[in-house]
Order: C-alpha cells, then structure tokens, then sequence
C-alpha cells in the first residue's frame, strides 16, 4: 500500500469535521468532496482549498477513483454508499450508526470482505481520551470483573431538525436511540469487550416532539423522542441504556457507569446548559476507599490518537481498523432487538434474532 491516500468525502456537513482531519493528515496526498449541496461544496472546498468537488457520488468513484472514502451521508444512504464504494475498491469510514439495521450492516460487512477492503464505523467516543483510558483500565483488569454497567445519552430538547425527520423510522432506522444511544451503547459495548446478550426488553417513547415537528412541517414524524432498555448478558452483566432527543430533565448529559468486583467509574459530560466533566475512579484498596480523579491523575499521562488517522494508520500499515464492522453489526443487531421489544411489549431473546 501507499504511504499517502487520495481520500474522498461524502456528506459534508459532520463529514466537514472527516475534511478537515484529512486536511491535516500527513498520509492524505489529496482530498476530494461530494456532496448534493452546492453551497457546502463551496464552503468546506474553499476552507480547505480543495479543487475536486462532486455533486454525483457515482461520477466522482468513477472519475477520482479514491484510496479511501468517508461516508458521512444520512442513514439510508449507509449502506448503498458503502458497498458502492468498497466495490469501486476504497476502504470505507462510514459515520454512526453503521446502517438503519442489522440487515444492512450485516450487507455492508459481505461486501466488504468479499472486495476485501476495510470498513470502519465512525464511533468517535472511543477516542475520548476518558473513554480508551477507562477501556484500557478495565482490560488491564483494574476494576475487576465487570457485572453492572448504566450508559446514556439523555438531552433536555435536542431534536436535530435538520435530519431527514420525515418517516424517521425508515429514513434514519429510529430516533434519538439510533442516533444518540448509539454512541453510548458502543462506548460501553467496547470497554466491556462486547459481552453476547442474551435478553434484551425495552421501550421507546415519543411524547414531547410531536407538536414541533408538526409546526416544523413534518407529515409523518415517527421517531422516538426517548428510548429506555435493558440488556442481559450471556455471562450475567447488566447493561442499561437510556437515550433522549426530549426530556423533562435538568441538563443535557452523556455518561457511562460501571460497576466492578475491584472498582467502579464514572464518565460523565455535561454538555448543556453548563459544561462540565466528572471522570472518576472509585476503588476499594486493602480495605480503604479511595477515589480517584481520572482527569488529573491518569488521563495527562494517556496518548489519545484521531480517529480519522487511526483509519488512515490501518489501511497504510494493513492493521485491523480499530472500530470494526463486526462490531458495528453487534451494535445494530442490540438496536433491532431494542425496537422489536417495544414493538412486541416483551423481552427479546438473542438467539431468535435472524440477522447477523
Ligand atoms: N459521529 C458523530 O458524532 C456524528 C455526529 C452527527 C452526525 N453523525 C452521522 O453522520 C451522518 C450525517 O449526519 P449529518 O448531521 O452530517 O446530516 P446532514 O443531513 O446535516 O448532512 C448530510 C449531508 O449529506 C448530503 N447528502 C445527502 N444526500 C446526498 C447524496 N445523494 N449525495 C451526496 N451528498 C448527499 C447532504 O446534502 C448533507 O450535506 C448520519 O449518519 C449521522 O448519524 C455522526
């Protein structure tokens, strides 16, 4: 392989964060965009002063040929954008989540491996340094074993309005569940080292967005504004997960909790209405309990690498990509199982599901 890739980026709205690393990158050699959007088209182009700019995902494989491509498009294009470009022969970023559902991840994951190129899913919170510090942590068995973990995404209004909203539930496969409770359903998912469930019983929610999305113009708005649920795992591990565009709560917050035989943690963002951060470690040593503060006393001493170039580093160096699409299929199929609890008012049994 090259030391230096030609990468393109499609979808240029949280792809203009994928431009803007690319932009950076020691082993980019040259960055092409695409996106419908003529104005941001010109925007990120100009920004980053990048000639090659596309309105059409098909010419632009066909022409430019990349090494690597971003797929930074809404949900349902996930999949087809993805296999269209693992077939034109690029290794593949696609963003969060990996596809509407397990089906189609489990499509894209075929594909990838019979093109034989890479796929990796955008699952930026593992790159927080807080999170790969505790991730590292826990496989250095500092916490003990892992038997209870609380992870969530809960926002007070948050609705991202700008998303395809219409028919949500077909358009981006869900709500805030698929949307938010993604991220933090990984996160936990990857510093557990991704137990197997085995039962999986949850709700979803739509009880506060109606009213907007109807003044905002929205025929068929179908998403969940909330979404609760409990996973049981094959070795005994409870996992909960909470996500929310909408709720009546006091703040907007993203935290992971786990609970060890050794230890415990918190990781705990406050994002709105004040910014601030708990990382925490509470650890019981000869029968003393201490507390630690992750963020003065580990996190300092911690590397934390960019996403973007650790996918960069696995295609240059043929390493296994960090967030794989096995994972990411994991991640969906937990979702699937999610949705159909609600759906049927009951728990969810691991093995019945049929994809992946
Ligand atoms: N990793 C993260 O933290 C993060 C944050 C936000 C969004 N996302 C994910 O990124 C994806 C995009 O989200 P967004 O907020 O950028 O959405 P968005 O709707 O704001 O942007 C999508 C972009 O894709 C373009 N686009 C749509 N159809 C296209 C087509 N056929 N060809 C070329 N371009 C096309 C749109 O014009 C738009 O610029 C979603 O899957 C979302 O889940 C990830």
């Amino acid at each position: 392989m090259k030391n230096k890739l030609k990468v393109a980026v499609v979808g240029l709205t949280v792809g203009g964060g994928h431009t803007a690393n690319y932009a950076a990158s020691d082993s980019v050699s040259e960055i092409v965009i695409c996106d419908i959007d003529k104005a941001k088209l010109e925007s990120i182009g100009d920004k980053h002063s990048i000639a090659k700019r596309y309105t059409d995902y098909d010419l632009m494989l066909e022409t430019e040929k990349p090494d690597a491509v971003s797929v930074a498009v809404p949900n349902f294009l996930h999949k087809t954008f993805t296999i269209k470009a693992l077939e034109a022969g690029a290794h593949v970023l696609c963003e969060k989540p990996m596809a509407r559902n397990a089906s189609e991840a489990e499509e894209m994951l075929n594909s990838a491996q019979k093109n034989n190129r890479k796929l990796m899913i955008n699952f930026n919170q593992r790159f927080q340094p807080e999170v790969h510090t505790l991730k590292s942590l826990v496989d250095k068995g500092k916490l003990g074993d892992i038997y209870r973990i609380s992870t969530s995404w809960m926002r007070r209004r948050g609705v991202p309005w700008w998303y395809p909203l219409e028919n949500g539930l077909e358009t981006c496969g869900g709500g805030a569940l698929i949307d938010l409770g993604v991220h933090v359903l990984d996160r936990a998912m990857w510093i557990c080292g991704f137990p197997e469930p085995e039962w999986v019983l949850g709700n979803t929610f739509r009880k506060l967005s109606s009213n907007e999305a109807r003044e905002r113009g929205f025929k068929n708005f179908n998403s969940e504004d909330m979404a609760v649920a409990m996973i049981r795992m094959k070795n005994g591990t409870i996992l909960e997960l909470e996500a929310s565009w909408a709720s009546n709560r006091e703040n907007e917050t993203v935290k992971t909790r786990l609970y060890g035989t050794l230890g415990g943690a918190i990781l705990e963002s406050v994002i709105n209405p004040v910014k601030s951060k708990t990382n925490k470690l509470f650890i019981e040593t000869n029968g003393e309990l201490k507390d630690i503060d992750m963020d003065e006393e580990i996190i300092p001493k911690t590397v934390s690498v960019n996403i973007r170039e650790a996918f960069l580093d696995a295609i240059i160096n043929d390493k296994e990509v960090p967030c794989t699409p096995q994972q990411g299929l994991q991640i969906n199929k937990i979702l699937d199982a999610i949705y159909l609890s609600a759906k049927t008012a009951g728990p969810v049994n691991w093995q019945n599901l049929s994809a992946g």
